[in-house]
């Protein structure tokens, strides 16, 4: 359990999956690193200036998320983090493979979370393409 890549997206779940991988970093002195990926589906279907401003507004709301992670995670190794453009599943199975993660640790939802029962499709997107152990954290 050397690198853990933690999944976060700002939703509640994510926050839980963050903690989890913070437990699991302390017992067995990983190196962790948070990537957040902005999705294109909100760039789409926008005259530039708007998608400009958009972009700005979800870069600056992601890194100030990032900034509270990382300052939470006292006693463990520094994390670095990551902010990426696309599609969620695809960028954080490409970071994994990259950094050569062992573990990826996702929440069993995010943001538009209305299935209950059903993992979300992230979620169940990178349990199934993942080369690396993965954890979905409840
Ligand atoms: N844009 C993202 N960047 C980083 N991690 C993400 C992103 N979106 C989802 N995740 C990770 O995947 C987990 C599950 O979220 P997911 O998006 O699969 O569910 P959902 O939002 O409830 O449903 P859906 O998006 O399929 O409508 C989140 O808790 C988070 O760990
Ligand atoms: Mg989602």
């Amino acid at each position: 359990m050397k690198k853990i890549l933690i999944a976060h997206d700002g939703s509640k779940p994510s926050y839980k999956a963050v903690k989890k991988a913070f437990e699991i970093a302390g017992k067995f002195g990983s190196s962790l690193t948070v990537i957040s990926v902005i999705p294109e589906l909100y760039l789409t279907e926008l005259m530039d200036i708007d998608r400009a401003r958009i972009l700005e507004t979800l870069s600056a709301e992601t890194s100030r998320a990032m900034e509270k992670i990382t300052a939470s995670a006292k006693g463990l190794r520094p994390i670095k983090t990551m902010i990426r453009q696309g599609n969620p599943a695809s960028e954080i199975l490409s970071a994994a493979k990259k950094i050569k993660a062992d573990l990826i640790v996702t929440g069993s939802h995010g943001r538009h979370g209305a299935g209950k029962f059903l993992l979300g499709s992230v979620s169940s997107k990178i349990v199934d393409h993942a080369t690396c152990s993965v954890l979905v954290v409840k």
